[in-house]
């Protein structure tokens, strides 16, 4: 039988309880739930009871000195990752992190080469390589579907202190959680949230999966609804400022004349179109046909345009679950078990998180900036 790997989380607000417990949970053959902090007396603990994890703490340093997990994951604010993921990697466990890795490049950066050094892995969420629509996209481009890439499309809007509208848009199988919500108007502050820490990843990682690292940065970055009032959670009817630009738009050049346009927004939560498009010199791939449907259309050019059409590849969905969104730690607690190379890689991580922070500097200065960073991708993802 195959060993099981003690994970802990810290950080037990909304994703915790949205999917990452359950599937850790439902990864029962080789991942142990074994410990869960938060610093709000009796959260881990009440999670602890419901999830069945032996352990429960308000402090991470204490939950790492006295438990033997081999595995953290961080599910704190972004401004805190830093520091939850440098004690993780300094007490010699394996880190699964979600995004941003850090909130700045230099802080993200340290953490990357610490783990590096120290031969720990790193899983970086999300875990956008392991989607099914992800991976069909993939091997429709790679099998020359559309022909060459020349441009990508991209849009995305949430608003994660409106419980219930966030809810609509992502689906109705999370109407399945009942915990309480948290106080999200952190996510709309500078320096600490905002689309472009929250959503921007889930945008970038697909098309530099398939174009590589991107070369220049070109952006807008604005700040449309400067007053909001929460709807949901402990704060809900309370009136805050929006700090952190929530209207952003990005010209994106990968070099070889291929371009792309990325639109990453905190306005009314939903969109119609395609999430993503990607335009070939022989077609176009359509994912996802707007809010919470996970399908993919093909367009392709064929005898001078007089019998093109769009057709549906493949199924909605496929069988993704909302738990398959845990790649960071089962892939993570897999890797372990049998000491495989991480597929979420956080070299490209660190690569998003430099083009995110080009972007603000792009729209101070106005002007395109170079990225610096790069990354490889790690080997073939398992069937
Ligand atoms: N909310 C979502 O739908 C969603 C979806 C995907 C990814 N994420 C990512 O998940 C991460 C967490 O987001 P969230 O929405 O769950 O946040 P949240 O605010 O709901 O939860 C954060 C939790 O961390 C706890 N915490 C704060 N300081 C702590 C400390 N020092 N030690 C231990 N615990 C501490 C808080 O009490 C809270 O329970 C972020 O990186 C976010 O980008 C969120």
């Amino acid at each position: 039988m195959a060993r099981k790997v003690s994970v802990g989380v810290v950080g037990i607000g909304t994703v915790a309880e949205l999917f990452y417990l359950e599937a850790i949970v439902k990864h029962g053959d080789r991942a142990e739930l074994t410990a869960l902090c938060d610093v709000v007396p009796g959260r881990a603990q009440a999670a602890a009871d419901k999830w069945g994890a032996k352990a429960a703490f308000t402090d991470l340093g204490k939950m790492l000195a006295s438990t033997d997990v081999e595995a953290v994951l961080v599910l704190t604010k972004h401004s805190q990752h830093y520091e939850h993921a440098k004690q993780v990697l300094e007490a010699g466990r394996h880190l699964g992190i979600e995004k941003p890795i850090a909130a700045t490049i230099e802080q993200a950066t340290e953490i990357v080469e610490l783990a590096e050094a120290r031969g720990l892995k790193l899983a970086a969420a999300p875990a956008m390589a392991f989607e099914p629509v992800a991976r069909r996209a993939e091997a429709l481009i790679a099998d020359g579907a559309i022909g060459r890439v020349a441009a990508v499309r991209t849009h995305m809007t949430a608003n994660p202190a409106d419980r219930e509208t966030e809810w609509q848009r992502i689906g109705p199988n999370l109407a399945r959680i009942d915990t309480p919500p948290t106080d999200q108007t952190w996510m709309y502050q500078a320096g600490e949230g905002g689309p472009l820490f929250d959503l921007t990843p889930y945008q970038l990682i697909p098309p530099t999966r398939l174009l590589g690292p991107i070369r220049r940065v070109g952006a807008l970055a604005g700040i449309a609804v400067p007053e909001r009032v929460s709807g949901s959670g402990p704060a809900k009817g309370q009136r805050f400022a929006t700090t952190a630009p929530d209207n952003v738009v990005m010209l994106l050049d990968w070099g070889e004349d291929r371009f792309g346009m990325v639109y990453s927004g905190y306005l009314p939560a939903n969109f119609r179109g395609p999430h993503t498009e990607y335009y070939g010199d022989a077609g176009v791939l359509a994912v996802n046909g707007g809010a919470g449907v996970d399908n993919i259309e093909l367009y392709r050019t064929v005898t001078g345009g007089r019998e093109s059409r769009w057709e549906a590849v493949g199924e909605p969905n496929d069988g993704w679950d909302v738990v398959d969104r845990a790649g960071a730690i089962t892939h993570l607690v897999d890797c372990i078990a049998d000491d495989a190379e991480v597929q979420l890689s956080a070299r490209q991580a660190l690569h998003i998180l430099e083009v995110i922070d080009l972007v603000h500097k792009s729209n101070a200065g106005g002007r395109f900036l170079p990225t610096t960073t790069t990354f490889e991708l790690p080997g073939t993802l398992p069937a």
